[in-house]
């Protein structure tokens, strides 16, 4: 395990180009596997989740072909099996909840074959019932252990056209059901309570896949093939957040995030910076599209912060950077309160109660509750130790408590920001001054 101290920093200022997007990355390797033909993926995720994904597709058959390999991620061709091409075995999905979830819908219509699906110790603790069932009711052949848990078991069988109306606001079960159609014998539709990211649809319609988005709904008309795709995977904000919450919060700063994904469906962190009283320091100074996927340059300063109350449909737009909001009420004026959040507790850890632990530890005063947490701005944190648990975001959110912190943090168990941002420290130290 590997303990690194971030001390408090007099500013944060620089140039940052964020990683690539996990969750685009995933579905362009996933995607890429399926197509019929040769797919070209430019600046994919180079990190441990991404890496699972990537050996996954070429157990199943898929031809992948490294043309570069540099700072910016891989690029990539991957020469397509097709839609029912898979070959049998047993894969190993890591650390990463999308990989099994989106394996377990694209496996699911297979014509024949079983697979294995399994990964590490924090994976095994993960629920899969929530896309198995959903995905039986379709008529996929699929065991989990103890009825939830990994190593899955999938069956190739006959997935028929249908309608599911999920209870969660959950992408990754979204995008099983809709993974699962591809092969279905007639259209499925899948509803959610509340728009979660919706990558695996724009992504879809750009392998020439019906896709018809109607609200909350979504429905997929099986294809006879999937076209390959070309895609350039813009930066991941989610990743990028975490800079974002560094310069907000030290002094003086002035930090230019560069080419970063500004999906709407994930873009919730951007708007509870400005509830909290942000906005005049947040500037987006560039906008583009590509395959439905906006992206842009965001000019970040330091600001003053107001405690709020976040919850709702903010919730999925904002799910992978809700520890930072911990953070953020460390320095906010009064209270800030975070609910309607219990998927937090089945994350990589229960990121509630790592949060909470966490930030307590270096001095916060902040309580769990069910479904999210309390804090109360008292105008910073002392700072200590913090344990990452086996968690990138966690692992992530001690390095900039650090930073913004009066005595310096040590995080234990940093190592796990491999998972989705593997030169974070260096770019954390360029960023510092
Ligand atoms: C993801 C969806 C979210 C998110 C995860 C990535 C995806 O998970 O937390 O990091 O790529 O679809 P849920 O679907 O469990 O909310």
């Amino acid at each position: 395990m590997t303990t690194v101290r971030f001390d408090p920093v007099d500013s944060f200022r620089g140039e940052l180009r964020p990683p690539a997007d996990k969750s685009i990355s995933h579905r362009g390797l996933l995607l890429g596997a399926f197509a019929d033909g040769t797919s070209k993926l430019t600046r994919c995720l180079d990190a441990a989740d991404t890496r699972s994904t990537l050996d996954a597709i070429e157990s199943l058959g898929a031809e992948v072909t490294i043309r570069e390999e540099g700072p910016d991620g891989l690029d990539l061709e991957i020469s397509g099996f097709g839609l029912t091409g898979a070959a049998a075995g047993r894969i190993d999905v890591g650390n990463s909840g999308t990989l099994i979830r989106l394996l377990m819908g694209l496996l699911s219509g297979q014509p024949a074959g079983e697979w294995v699906l399994e990964g590490d110790s924090s994976i095994a603790e993960r629920p899969m019932d929530r896309a198995a069932d959903p995905l039986i009711e379709l008529g996929a052949t699929i065991a989990c252990k103890d009825g939830s848990y990994p190593p899955v078991t999938v069956t190739g069988s006959r997935i028929e056209g249908g309608r599911v109306d999920l209870h969660l606001a959950s992408a990754q079960v979204k995008s099983a059901i809709l993974l699962a159609g591809l092969n279905a014998a007639g259209p499925v539709r899948v509803s959610e309570p509340a728009l979660s990211r919706n990558h695996t649809e724009l992504m879809l319609s750009g392998c020439g896949v019906e896709v018809v988005c109607d609200g909350l709904a979504t429905t997929v008309s099986p294809p006879s093939q999937l076209s390959p795709l070309d895609l350039s995977v813009p930066g991941d904000i989610s990743s990028a957040a975490f800079a974002i919450v560094a310069a907000i919060l030290a002094p003086q700063s002035a930090l230019l995030v560069e080419g970063v994904g500004l999906n709407p469906t994930r873009t919730g962190i951007l708007d509870i910076l400005e509830l909290m009283g942000a906005g005049q320091a947040i500037e987006r100074a560039s906008a583009t599209e590509s395959g439905g996927e906006q992206a842009g340059d965001l000019e970040v300063r330091s600001s003053e912060l107001r405690g709020v109350e976040i919850g709702g449909d903010l919730i999925p737009r904002t799910i992978d950077e809700l520890p930072l909001l911990g953070l953020l009420g460390c320095f906010a004026d009064g209270e800030t309160i975070l609910s309607d959040a219990a998927e937090l507790r089945v994350k990589e850890s229960d990121r509630i109660d790592g949060v909470v632990s966490g930030l307590s530890g270096l001095g916060a005063e902040i309580e769990e509750t069910t479904d999210g947490f309390k804090v109360t701005g008292t105008g910073g944190i002392a700072g200590g130790v913090m344990d990452a648990r086996g968690d990138h975001r966690l692992a992530m959110l001690g390095a900039v408590a650090g930073l913004v912190s009066r005595d310096g943090v040590e995080v234990t168990g940093f190592e796990a920001s491999q998972i989705s941002y593997p030169d974070f420290e260096r770019d954390l130290r360029s960023l510092s001054a």
